[in-house]
């Protein structure tokens, strides 16, 4: 799997503005390359992606859009078996991987949970499947309406500090005692406070318990928040050397 520096995680907003030109093909290849080992990667876990493009319907209803978004023309559908556990978290994780693939091919993305005409997605559901969410992909616009440019400005801002996603609370060890012996463990910080989230609640946290393991969960619950866990471990284990457990309060298992 790629791994993707803490500046590039960093350097990674929500776009909502686009121009109409199509996405470039070398970029278009890697996505579609990513795709590919994604949806072979995690369809045990449940979930599959499916590629849209120059298909605006989703985004075309003012209604429906809160006119947040301009010339969403390419879209990723995250597509879930309701039936597998995980599915929803396992989808945020590899939603974030292929959301980081096309930033590093200057490409401009936003996750979507709310804000889009569900009746004109551009994909066929079985019966015990369903929509996750959705990634808007495209060649970002510099001029913005009004709308976008004020809900970018408020939904981008950052409150909380890297050190106040380790959770004291549920902590055996405090902050610098964790810090002594996980080497990572300030850079995975850094990396939870640049990962996206609905409403940016920034949700996620991390411990280390008395068990001697780092783990993670979340300090509230909400209609994404089983996503933003997903969006939050992928953003953690590209600059620590492990691989998190699937679950609320899964731990960090070391190389
Ligand atoms: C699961 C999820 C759902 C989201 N749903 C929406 C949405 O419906 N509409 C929207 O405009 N932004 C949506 N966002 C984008 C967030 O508002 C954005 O990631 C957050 O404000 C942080 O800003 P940043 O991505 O620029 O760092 C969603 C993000 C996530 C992770």
């Amino acid at each position: 799997m790629t791994l993707y520096t803490s500046h590039q995680l960093r350097d990674r907003h929500s776009v909502r503005s686009y121009t109409n030109d199509p996405i470039p093909v070398t970029a278009l290849a890697v996505l579609q390359q990513e795709l590919e080992s994604v949806n072979t990667e995690y369809s045990l876990e449940g979930v599959r992606f499916v590629m849209c493009c120059d298909s605006p319907a989703a985004f075309n209803s003012f209604r429906k859009s809160y006119g947040f978004f301009r010339n969403v023309n390419n879209y990723l559908v995250a597509v879930v078996y309701s039936s597998c556990a995980n599915a929803r978290e396992v989808a945020g994780y590899a939603g974030e991987r292929l959301v980081m693939a096309a930033v590093a091919h200057g490409l401009g993305t936003c996750f979507v949970g709310a804000t889009y005409d569900a009746a004109k997605v551009d994909v066929e559901l079985s019966a015990t499947e369903s929509i996750a969410f959705l990634i808007t992909i495209g060649v970002a616009s510099e001029g913005k309406g009004f709308i976008a440019r004020l809900v970018e400005k408020m939904a981008h801002r950052k409150c909380i500090a890297p050190e106040d996603f380790y959770d004291t609370d549920m902590a055996f060890y405090n902050l610098a005692e964790a810090e002594d012996r996980l080497r990572y463990l300030r850079a995975g910080l850094r990396a939870l406070a640049a990962a996206p989230s609905a409403l940016n609640r920034q949700p996620v946290r991390v411990w280390l318990g008395e068990d001697a393991y780092l783990h993670a969960g979340l300090a509230m619950t909400g209609k994404y928040t089983d996503i933003d866990l997903g969006i939050a471990k992928f953003n953690f284990q590209n600059v620590a050397p492990g691989k998190w457990e699937w679950g609320v309060g899964g731990r960090f298992m070391t190389h």
